[in-house]
């Protein structure tokens, strides 16, 4: 979730690129960020940090005041900038934060030696301090930075990526363990940033550093070495097939309203491309002994609605949990066990953990549903199939969640034998998700939003397939307006949540034209009588709906198909509440610790 961005180059304009880099970083969450300013030359090899809670956008906006040293000031001279964002995963950007697991043993070490002082909390400044240690020992020595990096970077517990810059030798050295680094090689400049997406202006030419793999960069080149053995290593090298454009805003003025509007092309396109991809799941799950769904958050309803998509489409049963959860099924695995795990960024260390120790310990089989080419679970799972939803921006996913509720609709499917009827359905499925994306529908939710953003608490229900779409639809809600909204199975109402409808509460209901109509509009009916504001999204209306949102007629693919009113809701909720639609309070897009 923190991110990092060094160039090394020539360019003149590199503070401007680094912020750019920063910038583009900081959507997976960040709370503050800093870099060493422009003396960073060569020629004047002392640094100074600058830091900032605020943006990298809007210090971008505010730096011709100077409070960071301009590029041009650098004149020609090679210049080498790591820069950082970094989030806390608990507490304020001051307090002290761990993904070091045994920073508090090093951190005492360090104290004890009476050396150095520390300026902050952060758990990484311990890693300076032995640095600087290691260093002394190695006074004049070619190799001191690299050889220190190495010793100090053994010794580290936890997931961390680390970016030293070695003002003499004009080199960056980068080591990384759990946190994702990609390299990108431009033209007598190179560059490594946490995510693909911010390389993009620059060069489609990366490489995914591995675990335990260190990269010495410089203008002219790249050396790749185990940190280990100090052994070079032939990097693998890929070629992105992104566009700059994709991860732009274009004329959207924000990258959830962007991103809900890409859907029907990337449904149209998994169903024109990724049939093969989707047999040979679905082969994999036929040949297992068990299957195990799992992802978080979003991609945890997407693993859910998968649970009800088998059942009803294949007739087999899968299981689900949600990542977190995982860990603590693992005594039913075999190495026959197939582990499906959902995840956009590929990142999420509740979904990462457990299928590490389960893949250690229990030997099972890993198929993975992501978005990131080249991220840690990409790269853990036996078999991937890519979503190609493009980089997506806003903390909320929209996009990448249609994305694996087509891959799985269409796994579902291939596993019954009917896979072009299953990409006839998701053809079908992006022409109704465009219905709802046309000017009179938008405007026509956005009213809906005008009637009910004040509310404090909504509750979205729906059985079946619809189960997972309320909680979907409830958490898209809850992130983005700060609303407090609960997802429930429309069954469970009388079991309790009835007691909290209060006149005029909204509470939305999913009634596709299937074999839960009859009980999901029931359910509404209790809710109305005790005067809740009942929204209806059905192809059909019905005496019980206070509004009506109308979707086309999905069947097996309702589930895609309502994803996208309640994110436009969820949209338009934000904009009257005056929220951040693409960066809610509190959410960071990839949540790289536990
Ligand atoms: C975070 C994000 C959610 C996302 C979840 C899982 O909590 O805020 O929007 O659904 O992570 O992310 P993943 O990258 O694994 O799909």
């Amino acid at each position: 979730m923190c991110g990092i961005f060094a160039y090394a180059g020539q360019s003149t304009a590199a503070a401007d690129m680094i912020l750019d880099g920063l910038r583009r970083l900081e959507y997976r969450g960040y709370d503050s960020w800093g870099w060493p300013s422009a003396t960073m030359a060569a020629s004047s090899p002392r640094s100074r940090w600058v830091k900032s809670a605020a943006r990298p956008s809007i210090c971008l906006r505010v730096r011709q005041a100077s409070a960071i040293p301009a590029g041009r000031r650098m004149g020609a001279s090679p210049s080498k900038m790591p820069t950082h964002t970094r989030i806390v995963p608990a507490g304020s950007p001051s307090s002290i934060t761990a993904s070091l697991r045994n920073h508090d043993e090093l951190r005492r070490e360090v104290l004890a030696s009476g050396k150095h002082d520390f300026h902050s909390e952060t758990d990484t400044e311990v890693v300076v301090h032995l640095l600087e240690d290691a260093l002394a020992q190695r006074e004049d020595q070619p190799e001191a930075v690299v050889d220190a990096v190495r010793e100090v970077f053994n010794r580290l517990e936890g997931m961390n990526a680390i970016m030293v810059l070695d003002s003499r030798a004009d080199t960056l050295v980068a080591v990384k363990n759990g946190s994702p680094l990609v390299v990108g090689y431009g033209a007598g400049s190179n560059y490594i940033a946490s995510d693909a997406a911010a390389l993009l202006p620059h060069t489609k030419k990366v490489t995914f550093l591995s675990d335990g793999e260190m990269v010495v960069l410089s203008p002219d080149g790249v050396l790749t070495t185990s940190v280990v053995s100090g052994e070079l290593r032939q990097p693998e090298i890929t070629e992105l097939d992104w566009d700059v454009e994709i991860a732009e805003l274009g004329d959207y003025p924000h990258y959830l309203i962007k991103e809900i509007h890409e859907q029907p092309a990337i449904v149209r396109s998994i169903a024109l491309t990724q049939g093969e991809l989707a047999q040979k799941l679905a082969d994999m799950v036929r040949d297992s002994f068990g299957t195990f769904f799992i992802g978080c958050g979003t991609a945890g309803n997407a693993a859910l609605t998968g649970q009800y998509l088998f059942s009803r489409i294949a007739q087999h049963h899968v299981n689900f949990e949600v990542g977190s959860e995982f860990g603590y099924l693992e005594h039913f695995l075999t190495p026959r066990s197939l582990v499906i795990a959902l995840s956009q960024s590929g990142e999420t260390i509740d979904v990462i953990e457990p299928l590490v120790r389960a893949k250690k310990e229990k030997g099972i089989q890993i198929a993975a549903l992501v978005n990131v080419l080249g991220s840690t679970l990409y790269r853990l799972a036996d078999f991937d199939v890519l979503l190609n939803a493009g980089p997506e921006k806003c903390v909320l996913a929209t996009k990448s969640y249609t994305a694996k509720l087509a891959v799985l609709t269409l796994t579902a499917y291939a596993m019954d034998g009917r896979l072009e009827e299953g990409k006839e359905l998701l053809l079908g499925a992006a022409d109704l998700i465009e219905e709802q994306l046309n000017e009179q529908q938008k405007a026509h939710i956005a009213e809906l939003a005008d009637r009910i953003y004040e509310a404090e608490d909504m509750f979205v229900i729906g059985r079946g397939l619809s189960y997972a779409a309320s909680l979907e639809a409830a958490l898209k809600i809850k992130e983005v307006s700060y609303i407090h909204a609960e997802g429930f199975p429309g069954g469970e109402l009388k079991h309790g949540v009835i007691a909290l409808i209060e006149p005029g509460t909204p509470c939305v209901v999913f009634a596709p034209n299937d074999e839960t109509r009859g009980g999901i509009l029931s359910g509404a009916q209790e809710l109305k009588a005790r005067g809740a504001y009942i929204i209806g999204v059905s192809p059909e209306p019905s005496d019980a709906f206070d509004y009506h949102i109308r979707v086309g007629d999905a069947g097996d693919a309702s589930p895609i198909v309502n994803a996208v009113p309640a994110q436009l809701l969820a949209y338009n909720l934000s904009l009257k509440r005056g929220t951040d639609p693409d960066k809610p309070r509190n959410l960071a897009k990839s949540v790289t610790v536990k």
